[in-house]
């Protein structure tokens, strides 16, 4: 009974997400991404993870999430990738509602890592090409995802390299460490050359700094070259990656407290400027 149950929410959570939106996602992002007056709770839940956030995310930036654990970074970018729908407020893509968007057609458009990442226990091939399914077969593009995630060392020292089954309890099957599994999750999200929306939720926390600043300078010039209007999300705790970013937004307890340049959030003294001192002090 209980599974039925289960199936049955399913189908009619399925059913009503078919019905939801229809619209085919923009080509481009002109103007950007507009959070406004953005609440959210967690379904079966009272409490607002998110409360009142107003946001503009500009086109072709690169913008950073700092905030400590629990302040709603993660969801936030949940909510963009339209994986639940805000309790109150409205999510702008290029001046379409969100809402209105035909789910599969926007996330067609979304590459990256989430910081709750699936370890997919295929053939390193197929657990890299699901990123994109249409090139699930294509060597040379699951080498070069692989590469752009900065996880050559990894593919090299796989006994079968693209060919080898992961996960111990399987035949022949190599067990990675969580930061391997990490890396591959990325490159995964490499698979799409062109997303228009680019999230990478903490993807490298088993990267040493040094590494992580490195990679997510990268990812930010690809992202400016670009006519598109790409934009790239980082959330990060290494204040030494965050403030490269062209934007930072700080989440407290629920709520955005500032956003704006390094620069800006410096000369301001405020939250941000406490929780960089504070980690700056713990380097030296
Ligand atoms: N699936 C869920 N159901 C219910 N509550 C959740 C769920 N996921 C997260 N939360 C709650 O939402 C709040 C915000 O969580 P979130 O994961 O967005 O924080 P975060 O800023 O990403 O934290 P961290 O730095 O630890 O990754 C937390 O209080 C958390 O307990
Ligand atoms: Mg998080």
């Amino acid at each position: 009974m209980d599974g039925a149950q289960r199936l049955a929410w399913l189908e009619d959570y399925a059913a009503g997400e078919h019905e939801a939106g229809k619209l085919a996602a923009p080509e481009t992002l002109a103007d950007g991404i507009r959070v406004e007056g953005l609440s959210f709770a967690y379904p079966g839940s009272e409490k607002l993870v998110l409360d009142g956030i107003d946001l503009h995310f500009e086109p072709g930036s690169v913008v950073a999430i700092v905030g400590e654990n629990g302040a709603g970074k993660s969801t936030l970018v949940k909510l963009l990738a339209k994986l639940y729908a805000p309790s109150k407020g409205r999510i702008l893509v290029g001046g379409q509602d969100l809402r209105d968007l035909d789910s599969a057609s926007w996330r067609g458009k979304l590459s990256g890592a989430f910081q709750d990442f699936f370890k997919f226990e295929f053939k390193t091939q197929h657990a890299v090409g699901l990123g994109d399914l249409a090139k699930m077969d294509d060597r040379p593009a699951v080498e070069r995802a692989i590469n752009e995630a900065g996880a050559d060392d990894l593919l090299a020292r796989l006994p079968r390299g693209l060919d080898t089954q992961l996960g111990a309890a399987w035949p022949e099957g190599v067990e990675l460490s969580f930061g391997q599994w990490q890396k591959l999750a990325v490159a995964r999200g490499f698979m799409r050359p062109t997303p228009l929306l680019l999230i990478l939720d903490e993807p490298t926390a088993a990267l040493d700094a040094e590494t992580e600043s490195g990679l997510f300078e990268r990812y930010a010039q690809a992202a400016r070259k670009r006519r598109d209007g790409r934009i790239t999300i980082l959330i990060s705790h290494r204040f030494s990656t965050v403030r490269i970013a062209d934007k930072i937004v700080v989440l407290d307890g629920s709520r955005l407290v500032e956003t704006g340049s390094h620069a800006e959030l410096m000369a301001k003294e405020g939250r941000y400027a406490d929780l960089y001192r504070i980690q700056a002090k713990g380097y030296r």
